[in-house]
């Protein structure tokens, strides 16, 4: 019998790294891209992995897409032993002034290891043991000029405390540092009767692979290019960018979301955490991306606050005070 290879990758990852199937023809929103028919299994290693429909006939299901798609990056049953978490200093801060001395306590859950091993097949960018784990540079630029390979995964993946409860937990981590900001930033918000929550933040090169396929077949490629971002030009990979919304709009992702009480406070205050919205609105011949009053990137409090006092996007920044 004739399998083509996005089948065989299901049927490897079933059979290597699979458990449990946890449902079948379930409902699933990831961001604004809704999965329909889907099986939602848990590995053993407790990652997700999402198997699409089988049925060739269905629209998700060719060659040109991704079978298996994992949400958090983690595929295959072979799980690197764990870094020994490094001692906290208390009281100790970096050159922003955001404490280093991070408190897990079950507040963050530290996704265990990262991508070791993934199912080869010729449509999936692979994933391997000789991938790199790099230390994130908070001012690293990605964007079509600046791309990162596949198998760049950003090392202490934490969850931040506020987060939407009707998206995926595995595409709602952040490294450590802009989690620890965005933390304080939405605590901050919350005490002010704004909720802002973390809809999805660090995506891995599949998942991007899988969002930006589905926004060229859905609306086309010149459509799909101003908002969506080829498969290892978009800063979602780096771990140090979220997307984020608020009760006030459904917890969508939204242009109407720059016009709200919490989009504006959002705005206008949260390069004092670090962040900056990176895609701003009248900015997309220099961002290359149209207005997304939702997607902040963390760079540090000096920069942010650089960027935000001149009104100028990262790749200005970058360019002016980096030499990039
Ligand atoms: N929406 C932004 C551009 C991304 O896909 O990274
Ligand atoms: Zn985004």
């Amino acid at each position: 019998m004739y399998l083509n290879p996005v089948m065989k990758a299901i049927i490897i990852a079933v059979t290597v790294a699979l458990t449990a199937v946890s449902s079948t023809s379930a409902y699933f929103d990831f961001g604004d891209v809704e999965i329909k028919d889907f099986e939602e299994t848990t590995g053993e290693q407790g990652g997700n992995v999402i198997i699409l429909p089988t049925e060739e006939d269905h629209p998700l299901f060719n060659d040109d897409k991704l079978g298996v798609f994992d949400f958090s990056g983690i595929i295959g049953s072979a799980q690197p032993e764990p870094e020994p978490e490094p001692e906290p200093v208390p009281g100790d801060t970096d050159e922003d002034g955001i404490q280093d001395d991070f408190d897990l306590d079950g507040k963050t859950d530290v996704i265990p290891g990262a991508v070791k091993e993934v199912v080869n097949t010729s449509e999936m960018p692979v994933w391997d043991k000789s991938g790199e784990y790099m230390e994130i540079n908070k001012l690293m630029l990605v964007n079509r000029s600046n791309p990162v390979t596949a198998d760049y995964v950003p090392v202490d993946l934490v969850r931040p405390d506020y987060y939407a409860t009707n998206r995926s937990e595995s595409g709602q981590y952040m490294t450590r540092e802009a989690c620890d900001a965005f933390n304080k930033l939405a605590g901050d918000a919350e005490a002010l009767g704004y909720e802002i929550v973390v809809t999805t933040a660090y995506r891995s090169y599949n998942f991007q692979s899988y969002l930006y396929n589905m926004y060229v077949e859905r609306d086309g490629q010149e459509a799909a290019d101003r908002k969506s971002a080829k498969p290892g030009t978009s800063e979602h990979q780096s771990g140090l960018t979220a997307d984020v919304s608020s009760p006030s709009v459904g917890y969508e992702l939204v242009q109407d979301y720059g016009d709200t009480a919490e989009g504006i406070w959002l705005a206008e205050n949260c390069y004092k955490y670090g962040f900056i919205l990176r895609f701003p609105e009248g900015k997309e011949g220099i961002t290359g991306y149209m207005y997304e009053p939702w997607h902040i990137r963390y760079v540090g409090q000096d920069v942010a606050r650089t960027i935000y006092a001149l009104d100028i996007t990262f790749e200005e920044y970058c360019e002016q005070y980096l030499n990039l």
